[in-house]
Protein backbone atom coordinates (compact mmCIF):
# COMPACT_ATOMS: atom_id res chain seq x y z
CA UNK A 1 0.00 0.00 0.00
CA UNK A 2 1.81 3.20 -1.04
CA UNK A 3 2.01 5.91 1.81
CA UNK A 4 -0.76 8.62 2.07
CA UNK A 5 0.19 11.99 0.27
CA UNK A 6 2.00 15.41 2.18
CA UNK A 7 1.72 18.79 1.87
CA UNK A 8 5.39 18.62 1.22
CA UNK A 9 5.01 15.70 -1.40
CA UNK A 10 2.59 17.87 -3.09
CA UNK A 11 4.65 21.02 -2.98
CA UNK A 12 7.34 18.55 -4.55
CA UNK A 13 5.67 18.17 -7.52
CA UNK A 14 6.12 21.55 -8.65
CA UNK A 15 7.98 21.56 -12.50
CA UNK A 16 7.42 17.47 -12.33
CA UNK A 17 3.97 16.86 -12.51
CA UNK A 18 0.73 18.74 -12.93
CA UNK A 19 -1.62 18.26 -10.35
CA UNK A 20 -5.43 17.17 -10.56
CA UNK A 21 -7.31 18.27 -7.61
CA UNK A 22 -11.08 17.49 -7.50
CA UNK A 23 -13.47 18.83 -4.70
CA UNK A 24 -15.18 16.04 -2.51
CA UNK A 25 -17.84 16.16 0.37
CA UNK A 26 -18.71 12.81 1.11
CA UNK A 27 -17.79 9.32 1.90
CA UNK A 28 -19.07 7.98 -1.11
CA UNK A 29 -17.12 10.04 -3.71
CA UNK A 30 -14.18 10.47 -1.69
CA UNK A 31 -14.29 6.39 -2.38
CA UNK A 32 -14.37 6.67 -6.46
CA UNK A 33 -12.20 9.99 -6.22
CA UNK A 34 -9.26 7.37 -4.61
CA UNK A 35 -10.19 5.06 -7.03
CA UNK A 36 -9.06 7.38 -9.76
CA UNK A 37 -5.47 8.05 -8.04
CA UNK A 38 -7.11 12.04 -7.65
CA UNK A 39 -3.74 13.27 -5.52
CA UNK A 40 -5.80 15.84 -3.61
CA UNK A 41 -9.26 16.20 -2.65
CA UNK A 42 -10.49 19.92 -1.16
CA UNK A 43 -13.65 19.45 1.01
CA UNK A 44 -14.21 22.91 -0.42
CA UNK A 45 -16.92 25.60 1.33
CA UNK A 46 -18.61 25.40 -2.49
CA UNK A 47 -20.41 22.21 -0.50
CA UNK A 48 -22.70 25.02 0.68
CA UNK A 49 -23.33 25.81 -3.13
CA UNK A 50 -23.37 22.66 -4.66
CA UNK A 51 -24.40 20.62 -1.37
CA UNK A 52 -26.71 22.39 1.09
CA UNK A 53 -28.05 24.95 -1.44
CA UNK A 54 -27.32 28.03 0.04
CA UNK A 55 -26.46 30.39 -2.49
CA UNK A 56 -23.32 31.88 -1.48
CA UNK A 57 -20.44 30.18 0.53
CA UNK A 58 -20.84 33.23 3.07
CA UNK A 59 -23.50 31.09 5.07
CA UNK A 60 -21.21 27.80 5.55
CA UNK A 61 -20.43 27.02 8.99
CA UNK A 62 -17.62 25.46 10.51
CA UNK A 63 -19.94 22.97 11.67
CA UNK A 64 -20.68 21.98 7.99
CA UNK A 65 -17.48 21.67 7.44
CA UNK A 66 -16.28 19.56 10.09
CA UNK A 67 -19.33 17.06 8.92
CA UNK A 68 -18.59 17.03 5.41
CA UNK A 69 -14.68 16.43 6.17
CA UNK A 70 -15.37 13.82 8.31
CA UNK A 71 -17.47 11.97 5.42
CA UNK A 72 -14.41 12.44 3.30
CA UNK A 73 -11.89 11.09 5.98
CA UNK A 74 -13.44 8.36 6.43
CA UNK A 75 -13.36 6.73 3.11
CA UNK A 76 -9.26 7.00 3.92
CA UNK A 77 -8.22 8.67 1.47
CA UNK A 78 -4.41 8.26 0.32
CA UNK A 79 -5.30 11.25 -1.10
CA UNK A 80 -4.34 14.79 1.01
CA UNK A 81 -7.09 16.20 2.37
CA UNK A 82 -7.53 20.06 2.65
CA UNK A 83 -10.15 21.70 4.90
CA UNK A 84 -11.45 25.21 3.83
CA UNK A 85 -11.68 27.49 6.26
CA UNK A 86 -15.34 28.74 6.49
CA UNK A 87 -16.16 32.62 6.28
CA UNK A 88 -15.25 34.23 9.53
CA UNK A 89 -13.49 31.21 11.30
CA UNK A 90 -9.69 33.12 10.10
CA UNK A 91 -10.52 36.76 9.56
CA UNK A 92 -11.27 38.54 13.36
CA UNK A 93 -7.64 37.14 14.52
CA UNK A 94 -5.00 35.18 14.03
CA UNK A 95 -5.00 33.48 16.87
CA UNK A 96 -8.65 32.48 16.60
CA UNK A 97 -7.92 31.57 13.23
CA UNK A 98 -5.06 28.96 14.72
CA UNK A 99 -7.66 27.50 17.05
CA UNK A 100 -9.93 27.08 13.98
CA UNK A 101 -7.58 26.00 11.84
CA UNK A 102 -6.53 23.47 15.00
CA UNK A 103 -9.69 22.10 15.23
CA UNK A 104 -10.26 21.05 12.00
CA UNK A 105 -7.45 18.87 11.84
CA UNK A 106 -8.24 17.57 15.36
CA UNK A 107 -11.50 16.95 14.13
CA UNK A 108 -11.17 15.62 11.28
CA UNK A 109 -7.77 13.74 10.80
CA UNK A 110 -7.54 16.46 7.36
CA UNK A 111 -4.38 16.99 6.17
CA UNK A 112 -4.10 20.88 5.85
CA UNK A 113 -6.87 23.87 5.66
CA UNK A 114 -7.19 26.77 2.53
CA UNK A 115 -8.40 30.06 3.12
CA UNK A 116 -8.98 32.91 1.11
CA UNK A 117 -7.19 36.16 0.68
CA UNK A 118 -3.52 37.17 1.45
CA UNK A 119 -3.20 41.09 3.51
CA UNK A 120 -4.07 41.00 7.18
CA UNK A 121 -4.25 36.71 6.96
CA UNK A 122 -0.91 36.35 6.27
CA UNK A 123 -0.42 36.54 9.74
CA UNK A 124 -3.10 34.34 10.58
CA UNK A 125 -1.49 31.95 7.76
CA UNK A 126 2.35 32.36 9.89
CA UNK A 127 1.09 31.22 13.16
CA UNK A 128 -0.91 28.36 11.75
CA UNK A 129 1.94 27.12 9.70
CA UNK A 130 4.37 27.34 12.89
CA UNK A 131 1.43 25.57 15.02
CA UNK A 132 2.47 22.42 12.29
CA UNK A 133 -0.95 23.03 10.23
CA UNK A 134 -0.31 23.10 5.89
CA UNK A 135 -1.75 25.93 4.91
CA UNK A 136 -3.14 26.63 1.68
CA UNK A 137 -4.08 29.93 -0.23
CA UNK A 138 -6.41 31.19 -2.38
CA UNK A 139 -6.48 34.46 -4.36
CA UNK A 140 -8.69 35.46 -7.73
CA UNK A 141 -11.94 35.22 -7.41
CA UNK A 142 -12.78 34.43 -3.39
CA UNK A 143 -15.98 33.34 -3.08
CA UNK A 144 -16.73 34.57 0.42
CA UNK A 145 -15.81 38.31 -0.56
CA UNK A 146 -19.44 37.69 -2.95
CA UNK A 147 -21.12 40.64 -1.05
CA UNK A 148 -18.27 43.50 -1.49
CA UNK A 149 -17.55 41.66 -4.95
CA UNK A 150 -21.21 41.90 -5.43
CA UNK A 151 -21.08 38.94 -7.56
CA UNK A 152 -17.90 36.45 -9.47
CA UNK A 153 -16.48 38.72 -11.27
CA UNK A 154 -13.10 37.69 -13.12
CA UNK A 155 -10.43 39.22 -10.85
CA UNK A 156 -6.69 40.16 -11.37
CA UNK A 157 -7.30 42.45 -14.40
CA UNK A 158 -4.64 45.00 -15.54
CA UNK A 159 -3.12 47.27 -12.37
CA UNK A 160 -4.61 44.41 -9.76
CA UNK A 161 -2.98 41.80 -11.68
CA UNK A 162 0.30 43.15 -9.93
CA UNK A 163 -1.10 43.39 -6.80
CA UNK A 164 -1.75 39.42 -6.86
CA UNK A 165 1.48 38.62 -7.74
CA UNK A 166 2.44 40.57 -4.77
CA UNK A 167 -0.17 38.48 -2.68
CA UNK A 168 0.93 35.34 -3.96
CA UNK A 169 4.43 35.95 -3.59
CA UNK A 170 3.43 37.20 0.46
CA UNK A 171 1.43 33.56 0.91
CA UNK A 172 4.75 31.61 -0.20
CA UNK A 173 6.91 33.81 2.19
CA UNK A 174 3.79 33.30 5.30
CA UNK A 175 4.65 29.76 4.38
CA UNK A 176 1.65 28.47 2.34
CA UNK A 177 2.02 24.99 0.76
CA UNK A 178 0.65 25.59 -2.66
CA UNK A 179 -2.17 28.33 -3.99
CA UNK A 180 -5.38 27.81 -5.81
CA UNK A 181 -5.71 30.95 -8.49
CA UNK A 182 -9.29 31.12 -8.80
CA UNK A 183 -11.27 32.90 -12.11
CA UNK A 184 -8.26 35.24 -13.51
CA UNK A 185 -6.91 36.12 -16.86
CA UNK A 186 -4.91 33.03 -17.98
CA UNK A 187 -1.31 35.06 -18.85
CA UNK A 188 -1.51 36.26 -14.93
CA UNK A 189 -1.92 32.39 -13.80
CA UNK A 190 1.01 31.96 -15.85
CA UNK A 191 2.76 34.76 -14.31
CA UNK A 192 2.26 34.24 -10.69
CA UNK A 193 2.89 30.26 -11.54
CA UNK A 194 6.24 31.11 -12.92
CA UNK A 195 6.73 33.47 -9.85
CA UNK A 196 6.46 31.07 -7.26
CA UNK A 197 8.19 27.89 -6.20
CA UNK A 198 5.38 26.43 -4.58
CA UNK A 199 2.36 24.59 -6.81
CA UNK A 200 -0.73 26.91 -8.46
CA UNK A 201 -3.72 25.03 -8.58
CA UNK A 202 -6.06 26.76 -10.95
CA UNK A 203 -9.85 27.34 -11.44
CA UNK A 204 -10.59 29.63 -14.71
CA UNK A 205 -6.80 30.42 -14.14
CA UNK A 206 -5.59 29.34 -17.35
CA UNK A 207 -3.24 26.01 -18.42
CA UNK A 208 -0.21 27.39 -17.39
CA UNK A 209 -0.80 26.29 -13.90
CA UNK A 210 0.73 23.69 -11.83
CA UNK A 211 -2.40 22.05 -11.38
CA UNK A 212 -6.38 22.28 -11.70
CA UNK A 213 -9.28 22.04 -9.76
CA UNK A 214 -12.74 21.65 -10.87
CA UNK A 215 -15.75 21.24 -8.53
CA UNK A 216 -16.69 17.41 -9.03
CA UNK A 217 -20.34 18.08 -9.52
CA UNK A 218 -19.79 20.11 -12.23
CA UNK A 219 -17.22 18.49 -13.80
CA UNK A 220 -19.84 15.41 -13.39
CA UNK A 221 -21.92 17.21 -14.88
CA UNK A 222 -24.62 16.68 -11.90
CA UNK A 223 -26.11 20.21 -12.79
CA UNK A 224 -26.99 20.23 -16.47
CA UNK A 225 -27.85 24.45 -16.00
CA UNK A 226 -24.70 25.48 -14.56
CA UNK A 227 -22.13 25.37 -17.47
CA UNK A 228 -19.84 28.80 -17.01
CA UNK A 229 -16.73 28.80 -19.03
CA UNK A 230 -14.06 27.43 -17.08
CA UNK A 231 -15.68 24.03 -16.43
CA UNK A 232 -15.21 21.12 -18.62
CA UNK A 233 -18.11 18.26 -18.16
CA UNK A 234 -16.11 14.89 -17.92
CA UNK A 235 -19.30 13.06 -18.05
CA UNK A 236 -23.26 13.87 -17.51
CA UNK A 237 -24.39 12.40 -14.31
CA UNK A 238 -26.96 14.83 -13.92
CA UNK A 239 -29.10 13.45 -16.74
CA UNK A 240 -27.88 9.86 -16.04
CA UNK A 241 -29.20 10.00 -12.30
CA UNK A 242 -32.57 11.33 -14.07
CA UNK A 243 -32.67 8.49 -16.35
CA UNK A 244 -32.13 6.11 -14.22
CA UNK A 245 -34.99 7.47 -11.47
CA UNK A 246 -37.20 7.89 -14.42
CA UNK A 247 -36.86 3.83 -15.22
CA UNK A 248 -37.24 2.80 -11.78
CA UNK A 249 -40.73 4.96 -11.08
CA UNK A 250 -41.85 3.78 -13.89
CA UNK A 251 -40.76 -0.19 -13.39
CA UNK A 252 -42.45 0.29 -9.55
CA UNK A 253 -45.51 2.01 -10.98
CA UNK A 254 -45.79 -1.41 -13.55
CA UNK A 255 -45.13 -3.87 -11.31
CA UNK A 256 -42.04 -4.91 -12.90
CA UNK A 257 -39.29 -4.04 -10.66
CA UNK A 258 -38.48 -6.62 -8.30
CA UNK A 259 -38.61 -9.40 -10.82
CA UNK A 260 -37.90 -12.92 -9.45
CA UNK A 261 -34.46 -12.68 -9.56
CA UNK A 262 -34.86 -9.33 -6.35
CA UNK A 263 -36.82 -11.26 -4.12
CA UNK A 264 -36.05 -14.24 -1.50
CA UNK A 265 -37.25 -17.59 -1.69
CA UNK A 266 -39.10 -19.02 0.93
CA UNK A 267 -36.74 -21.61 2.31
CA UNK A 268 -33.43 -21.62 0.61
CA UNK A 269 -30.52 -20.40 3.00
CA UNK A 270 -29.83 -16.54 1.67
CA UNK A 271 -26.97 -17.02 -0.38
CA UNK A 272 -26.79 -14.12 -3.04
CA UNK A 273 -25.16 -10.58 -3.06
CA UNK A 274 -24.49 -8.36 0.31
CA UNK A 275 -26.44 -5.33 -0.14
CA UNK A 276 -26.76 -2.58 2.68
CA UNK A 277 -30.35 -3.68 4.51
O1 LIG B 1 -14.77 25.83 -2.28
C1 LIG B 1 -14.23 25.39 -3.30
O2 LIG B 1 -14.67 24.42 -3.90
C2 LIG B 1 -13.03 26.06 -3.77
C3 LIG B 1 -12.50 25.65 -5.10
C4 LIG B 1 -13.39 26.13 -6.17
C5 LIG B 1 -11.11 26.09 -5.30
O3 LIG B 1 -12.51 26.90 -3.11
Amino acid sequence: MPPRMTALHIRSLKGRERIPVVTCYDYCMARLAEAAGIPLLLVGDSLGNVILGYETTVRVRMREMIHHANAVMRARPRALVVVDMPFLSFQVSPGRAVHAAGSIVQETGADAVKLEGAGRNLEAVRRMVEAGIPVMGHLGLTPQSVLQLGGFPVQGRGAAGEALLQDARALQEAGCFSLVLEKIPAPLGQRVTSALEIPTIGIGAGSGCDGQVLVLNDLLGLDPDFNPRFVKRYAELGSTVVEALERYSREVRSGTFPASEHEFPDAAPDSAGGGNS
